[in-house]
This record gives structure tokens, sequence and C-alpha cells, in this order.
């Protein structure tokens, strides 16, 4: 498929990045279907692309006309056999079971459409492996908050053809993004270099070796936008422990990639961050 022919693009899964990849489309002129398992959920999840709209209103970056226009594009399914699109994003919870079922019944939905996922961490060729076409199927990877940040991966499976990996890429350069093609292995490129900035930093909160005050600020002081852990309370506590879980899991249980039972704790208890008001900090 050509770019030219993707008008309509579905989103799965309207939490943190399905959200923002929605904003994002339909401020690009695509018309967005969005559907999540938990009906709050996609209400919620308009509800904040609105406020986000608004936001930008108020810095003077956007017109009521164009945020009338991108909430007017984007329409909630209630079930999934509706979403049907001629580019599909999934951005559900990172766990491969979960990803394979749900594109099992986005696949019967939408013969002819690009599939995408949205996955931090695994690797696109086992989530194609549930598909029966792989070659129109690839990863494409947005970073947080998706609305603001320029780079996305796209991740080439082992049978994704490079008419989908160009097709992708356009597309990315449509929403204003820089499209970078990455290798398909755990955490691909950004995610498996970053993983260490949370990994060290927990080792160091559990080694009593400094705090996470001390620790945010001085990597800040360093060039870092972001300490380590005001971003894993950004990114959200579930999915960044679900990443490191699946990239120690992928990489046979390397221990570099050993997630923290600091974090573990922080999930148990559903201090999941900004999105559940409380993470390392409050908010
Ligand atoms: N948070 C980040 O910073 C970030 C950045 C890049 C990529 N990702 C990846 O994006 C994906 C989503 O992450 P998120 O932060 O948006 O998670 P989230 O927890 O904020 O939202 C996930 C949403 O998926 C929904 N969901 C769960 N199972 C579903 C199903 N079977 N069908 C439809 N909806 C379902 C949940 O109800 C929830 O609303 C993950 O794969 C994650 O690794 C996250």
């Amino acid at each position: 498929m050509k770019v030219e022919n993707i008008k309509t693009v579905g989103v799965a899964g309207a939490g943190t990045m399905g959200q923002g990849i929605a904003q994002a489309c339909a401020l690009s002129g695509f018309d967005v279907l969005i559907f999540d398992v938990d009906a709050d959920a996609a209400k919620k999840g308009i509800a904040s692309i609105d406020a986000s709209l608004q936001k930008s209103i108020d810095k003077g970056k956007l017109s009521d006309e164009a945020k009338a226009n991108a909430l007017s594009r984007i329409k909630v399914c209630e079930n999934l056999d509706r979403l049907k699109a001629d580019l599909v994003i999934e951005a559900v919870v990172e766990r491969l079971d979960v990803k394979r079922e749900l594109f099992r019944v986005i696949e019967t939905n939408n013969a002819g459409s690009i599939l995408t996922t949205n996955t931090s961490s695994i690797p696109v060729t086992q989530i194609a492996a549930g598909l029966r076409e792989r070659s129109r199927f690839a990863g494409l990877h947005f970073f947080n908050p998706a609305t603001v940040m320029k780079l996305v991966e796209v991740i080439q499976g082992v049978e994704t053809t490079s008419e989908t990996i160009e097709t992708l890429t356009a597309f990315a350069a449509k929403l204003g993004k820089t499209a970078v093609v990455a290798k398909d292995s755990p955490g691909f490129i950004v995610n498996r270099v970053a993983r260490h900035y949370y990994v060290e930093a927990l080792k160091m909160l559990e080694e009593n070796n400094s705090d996470v005050t001390t620790i945010d600020k001085l990597m800040r002081a360093s060039g870092f936008k972001m300490g380590p852990f005001e971003l894993m309370d950004l990114i959200g506590m579930d999915v960044n422990f679900s990443v490191t879980s699946s990239m120690f899991h992928a990489f046979h249980h390397d221990p570099k990639f050993r997630p923290s039972r600091v974090q573990q704790q922080k999930v148990d208890a559903g201090h999941f961050g900004v999105k559940s008001g409380k993470g390392f900090y409050n908010y």
C-alpha cells in the first residue's frame, strides 16, 4: 500500500500512547478510529486529547478551528470489529499474548491494510508470528509524548516488505516526524540503550547509594532532559517494568537487564506515576 492510500488510521489502546498517536494523526488530517477494551479508558482518552489540544490553543500554537477539526476526525469504536482502517497502530499493554490475540482479530477485519505495533521492546517478528499475512506488519514505535517527540522507529520484521517500510516512513513524515528504520531486536535501538538509564538508577536506589531527587537532579544537571525517576513516572511504572521484564526475558536473563524489586513494589502498589497520581513523586 502507498502512503496516499492511507486515509483512516485505527488506534488500538487509548492509554498514554494511544491518545498521543490518535491526536498526532488527527492533527495531520487523518480520520482516526480508536478502540480500547475498557470503554471508560476510551472516553477518558478523548477527554485527555481535548485537554491537550486546549493547552496548545492556550499557548497560541493552535486555532480553535484546528482543534474542532481534529476532534471531529476521532471516533471511538465500541467494539473491536468496528476497528477497520487503512493503517492500524496497536498501543495496548506490553504483553506478547495480548498483542497476538488482538492482532488475530484485527487481521480478520482488515485485509490488505498495514498493521503496526507500538511495542517498546517485543521483537515485531514474535508478534507477527501469530498472523497469516506478515508482509504488511511492522513496528511503528512512537515516543512519549507522541504529540511532541519527533522520532519514530520503524521496525522491519523478518517478513516485512521494503514497500511497507517505505510507506510507514512516508506516513511518519506526514505526521511531521522523523522515521529511523531499526532492526528487529529486543528494545530496538533507543530502549535498548536507554534501559540502563533506569536499571542502573534503580540499582543505586536499592543499594542506598543515593536518593531519587538527587539522582534526578544530577542527571538533569549533566545534560539529560529528565532524570530517570521522573521519566519512569512519565512513562508509567507498569509499562516501564513490563518493558524491562520483556527485555530481560528476551536476552535470556542477562543480569544487566534484571528488573528491580523497588520498581516491582511500586507496580504492586498501583503507584504507576503521573497517570495514577503517585509514583516516585506525587502528582
Ligand atoms: N508509555 C510510554 O512511554 C511508551 C512509549 C513508547 C511505547 N510504549 C508502548 O506503547 C504500548 C502502550 O503503552 P501505554 O503507555 O499507552 O500504556 P497504558 O497503560 O497507558 O495504556 C494501555 C491501554 O491499552 C488498553 N488495553 C489493554 N488490553 C487491550 C486490548 N486487548 N484491546 C484494546 N485495548 C487494550 C488498556 O485498557 C489501556 O487503556 C505498550 O506496548 C508500550 O510498551 C509506551
